[in-house]
């Protein structure tokens, strides 16, 4: 039943399994009785439509109606998605097509509640919302107006929490938040404990924002100053080492905080001119000046993959087809997207960032049979990204030159850049694709598979064994398929220790606890070095590892240049998002 679910006979999609039922769950329109009101199709020829009417705005734009036709063509046979506000709201009432914004949260009772509400607004729209809290005076700083005392950024964050849990995101999701605070502010301590008690900020992933110099301080072992946001003045110090310790402890209790590397990002900020960057949206692959918004797209990559004479091979012509679809798809959803703000409008034409990246690498790997955890498959990455990268800003360059430029290319690192004049300030991102993946049924994002094998518990109470595509049908030639088989894999997810399994078989269809940390971090350093903005990827630890591995981890992806670090620590969470037997 689950071979071959998303192929289309006669023209018509022939829908199955989990992404019909992400389909009606999620993405197709329903009445208020909860009655579905479009088919697939419906949605998919919705979407297609919408977007390809931003060509008719110029004067040398395509033809609407066939580029409809190549949208609605790449949609359907799962080659490239675009984030799930585009699929949900184009063509809608709404009309909010973008996953990614940041919001300034300004120093003053203003500027704070004005943060929230927007972040509301951008929740119903279903995009998810990041915000630097670093500009808030620190807890206990004096208020002039009343003549009473702060209490700093941890107990507004509260408020934006709760505000999250009231509004639904688009009726079908919860919003997202990422909070980030500076390493330097006051209440940094605080700030890294705040969730360690599972259950407060249960809308918010936070992230410690760490600068070049913390992380010399931490080499050398000395202190840092702390740093008041009202003035910039000093307000004390602490030793960056004890720190730097006791975010790797937090993190390795429980996942949170991540760690971001602010000096990295913003060496990559294509417009310093605008203002400094941040903070990142909720899931970290997206770095923003505040008001900015940005939409996402992904590239299914094993629909990339073809055999020739019994040998697999990545099918370049295709890939960069879909790379100049998906970037005119990006840059038109632009157009037509409705910002919940003037100024987020203004910002986001200003710069007009895309962020076109990739899903399906595991499986991809599992077709050309390489191991995740191999050189040979960090070089697959930097080759499949390097052109994926490279054709993006081929693409956007073409558009500019019919286009025009994005405005504030004047005021970006690109100016007097003949060969960098680019319709998009950035062109690459790589998204988790939490429900993309689903959708085009593939591994998510860049990250391995989760369980070759686990068991899925359904609504009723059912257990239904959900075995990985590409490992059933290789099992099924190689001749060692049995139902018995497949529950036993079940229990752990992996077949690593199960030698009546091929040992080639073992070594190339690894899962994400077979791949040690230090590959996932390689992993994630191979995508970094060709995408303009950053990658979303979870490194998975053992539940026996220690801090100090935590801390190998962190110092790895500072010194492989990556823009920021999330672990995970199995079992680290009372409420296991991804726990084997569980999973989705
Ligand atoms: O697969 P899908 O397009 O639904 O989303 P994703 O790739 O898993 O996440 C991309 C971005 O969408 C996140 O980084 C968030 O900015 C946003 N998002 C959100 O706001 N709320 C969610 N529940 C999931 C994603």
């Amino acid at each position: 039943e689950a071979e071959e679910t998303n192929m289309k006979e006669n023209g018509k999609l022939n829908i199955s399994g989990n992404t019909r039922t992400v389909l009606e769950r999620r993405y197709l329109r329903k009445a208020l009785d909860g009655t579905l009101q479009e088919t697939p199709e419906g949605l998919f020829r919705r979407v297609a439509t919408h977007i390809a009417e931003a060509e008719g705005f110029y004067e040398d734009g395509l033809d609407p109606s066939a580029v409809a036709d190549a949208f609605y063509g790449v949609m359907t046979d799962f080659r490239f998605l675009p984030n799930s506000p585009t699929l949900m709201n184009a063509g809608n009432e709404l009309g909010q097509l973008a996953a990614c914004f940041v919001l300034p949260v300004d120093d003053s009772l203003d500027g704070i509640f004005d943060a929230v509400k927007n972040a509301a607004l951008i929740h119903k729209s279903g995009g998810g919302t990041g915000f630097s809290f670093s500009r808030l005076r620190a807890k206990d700083c004096r208020v002039g107006s009343t003549g009473g005392v702060a209490s700093g950024p941890v107990s507004f964050m509260k408020i934006f929490n709760t505000a999250t849990e009231q509004v639904k995101q688009g009726g079908t999701r919860r919003g997202a938040n990422m909070a980030i605070l500076r390493v330097d502010h006051p209440d940094v301590l605080e700030f890294i404990q705040c969730k360690s008690d599972n259950e407060a900020l249960n809308n918010f992933n936070i992230s410690v924002g760490v600068t070049d110099a913390f992380m010399q301080a931490v080499r050398e072992g000395g202190d840092y100053d702390l740093i008041d946001p009202r003035n910039g003045e000093t307000r004390g110090s602490l030793n960056a080492r004890e720190v730097y310790e006791t975010l790797i402890h937090q993190a390795w209790f429980n996942g949170d905080p991540g760690i971001i590397f602010l000096d990295r990002i913003n060496r990559d900020n294509p417009t310093p001119a605008l203002g400094e960057i941040e903070s990142t949206n909720p899931c970290g692959e997206q770095p923003l000046l505040p008001m900015e918004a940005c939409n996402l797209g992904s590239i299914n990559l094993s629909k990339c993959v073809v055999t020739d004479g019994g040998k697999a091979r990545i099918d370049f012509d295709s890939l960069k087809e879909i790379v100049w679809l998906a970037v005119r798809f990006l840059d038109d959803t632009i157009e037509m997207s409705r910002y919940p703000l003037d100024e987020i409008d203004q910002m986001v034409k200003g710069n007009r960032k895309i962020g076109l990246g990739v899903m399906g690498f595991a499986d991809l790997l599992y077709m050309m049979g390489v191991p995740y955890n191999s050189d040979e498959a960090v070089g697959l990455a930097e080759k499949v990204m390097g052109f994926v990268q490279t054709e993006a800003h081929e693409a956007s360059r073409h558009l500019a030159v019919s286009r025009g430029p994005f405005p504030n290319i004047g005021k970006s690192v690109f100016k007097g850049d003949e060969n960098r004049a680019y319709r998009n300030a950035t062109c690459t991102t790589i998204a988790p694709t939490g429900t993309l993946s689903i959708l085009a049924g593939c591994s998510s994002g860049i990250e391995p598979v989760f369980a070759l094998s686990y068991v899925r518990r359904v609504m009723d109470g059912d257990e239904l064994l959900e075995v990985n595509p590409l490992f059933e049908t290789m099992a099924k030639e190689r001749g060692f398929y049995s139902k018995a088989l497949m529950a036993r894999i079940a229990e752990t997810g992996t077949i690593a220790h199960m030698e009546e399994i091929p040992e080639d078989v073992r070594r190339v269809f690894v899962t994400a606890h077979d791949v040690s940390p230090e590959w996932h971090v390689r992993m994630q350093a191979a995508f970094q070095n060709h995408t303009d903005n950053a990658v979303s990827k979870t490194v998975n630890l053992p539940r026996e590892a220690t801090a100090d591995d935590v801390q190998s981890i962190y110092d790895m992806a500072f010194d492989l240049c990556c823009k920021g670090v999330t672990i995970y620590r199995d079992g680290s969470k009372q409420n296991q998002v991804l726990s084997v037997a569980e999973k989705k």
